[in-house]
């Protein structure tokens, strides 16, 4: 099979495109024949060694496909072959095949595309889990979504409107975003290069700020994000697009009444699975609902991967980036 894959941790351009043996599906894993590929920010930190994850070389990045079963592993309940299916396979997506655990492996809803299904599971399910429990958001709340036109930003401001949020605010990099942030359910859009968030969200609120606040930025964005936080407000942190890692002062957040908490979507498998499929019910019943729509910003062939990775940190990227076969 074709496979994209990094021999050593380099920048996307050093990815090769190596023909090798499919995977065989061990016990309890489903073997999926990848249509398409969603790119997520972590795969460039991946092939960069600077993730959390830092997989053994060489490895085939990819963190979510979507397809079709071609086999079960021994012990694997299905979904059948031929079913058409959304994975969660952690890396290995990039290629023709890929293997995956049966609990990380869904049937694709009805009226679902292979690319809408390759984008939605890790940055709805990291949206939800970041509003809803880590940010323990309440119906008519103000919600402040940082990097509004991204991956996890646009699925967390549908999300919160899903979840009956008051005023929603985006925050976006340049002006051509604006309008997509209030077409996905905004209600207020700003450009946080050129204008002053802060004093948007205290003007929007009556001076109040926000009660829940969702940050995939970091550094001064979220250091700022302290000055517009509600009394008893959640900043919660995603991640650090910056490149900077934010540092908060305990008086601060003393004074204030305020709470600054974490989320590692993917440390929900090992510490509370139970909670993660918790969390995909309940995501897929605001889906049926019909709040919820991937909105794919760029398609790339999977050879041009490299590409999909600049546009991708270009900061010109909105909603997801999608790789076929
Ligand atoms: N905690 C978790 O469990 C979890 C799960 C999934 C992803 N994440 C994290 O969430 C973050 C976003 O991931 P994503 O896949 O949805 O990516 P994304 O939002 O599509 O990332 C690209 C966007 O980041 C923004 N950005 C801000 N400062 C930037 C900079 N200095 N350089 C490049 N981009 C910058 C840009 O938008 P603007 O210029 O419009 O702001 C850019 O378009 C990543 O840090 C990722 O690791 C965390």
């Amino acid at each position: 099979m074709k496979a994209i894959r990094a021999h050593e941790y380099c920048q996307p351009d050093g990815l090769k495109l190596d023909d090798i043996e499919p995977p065989k599906p061990l016990a309890g894993e489903v073997l999926v024949r990848v249509k398409s590929a969603a790119l997520n920010f972590p795969d460039v930190l991946m092939i960069q060694g600077t993730y959390q994850v830092k997989p053994p070389l060489p490895f085939i990045p990819g963190i979510e496909v979507a397809g079709v079963v071609e086999a079960l592993g021994p012990g694997a309940s299905g979904p059948a072959p031929g079913t058409r299916v959304m994975a969660q396979c952690g890396m290995g997506g990039f290629a023709e095949y890929v293997a995956a655990p049966e609990a990380a492996v869904s049937p694709i809803p009805a009226g679902m595309s292979d690319e809408e299904a390759a984008a939605f599971a890790l940055v709805y399910q990291t949206s939800y889990f970041g509003l809803a429990y880590r940010g323990q958001l309440q119906r008519g709340e103000t919600v402040l979504v940082h990097s509004a036109a991204g991956g996890v930003g646009l699925a967390a401001v549908q999300i919160a409107r899903a979840l009956g949020a008051g005023k929603i605010i985006g925050t976006v990099g340049s002006d051509d975003k604006l309008g997509l942030v209030r077409e996905h359910g905004a209600d207020v859009a700003v450009n946080y290069q050129t204008g002053n968030f802060v004093d948007v969200v205290k003007s929007e609120t009556g001076g109040a700020g926000a009660d829940v606040i969702y940050d995939p930025v970091g550094g001064a964005v979220s250091e700022l994000s302290t000055k517009c936080i509600a009394f008893e407000g959640r900043l919660v942190i995603i991640g650090f697009t910056s490149g900077q890692i934010p540092t908060f002062k305990g008086n601060h957040i003393l004074v204030k009444n305020y709470s600054v908490v974490g989320l590692h979507w993917g440390y929900y498998r090992q510490m509370k699975p139970e909670k993660i499929a918790q969390g995909w019910r309940e995501l897929m019943e605001l889906y049926q609902r019909g709040g919820l729509k991937p909105h794919i910003g760029g398609t790339y062939p999977m050879h041009r991967v490299a590409d999909a990775m600049k546009h991708l940190t270009s900061r010109q990227a909105v909603g997801k980036i999608v790789l076929n076969w």
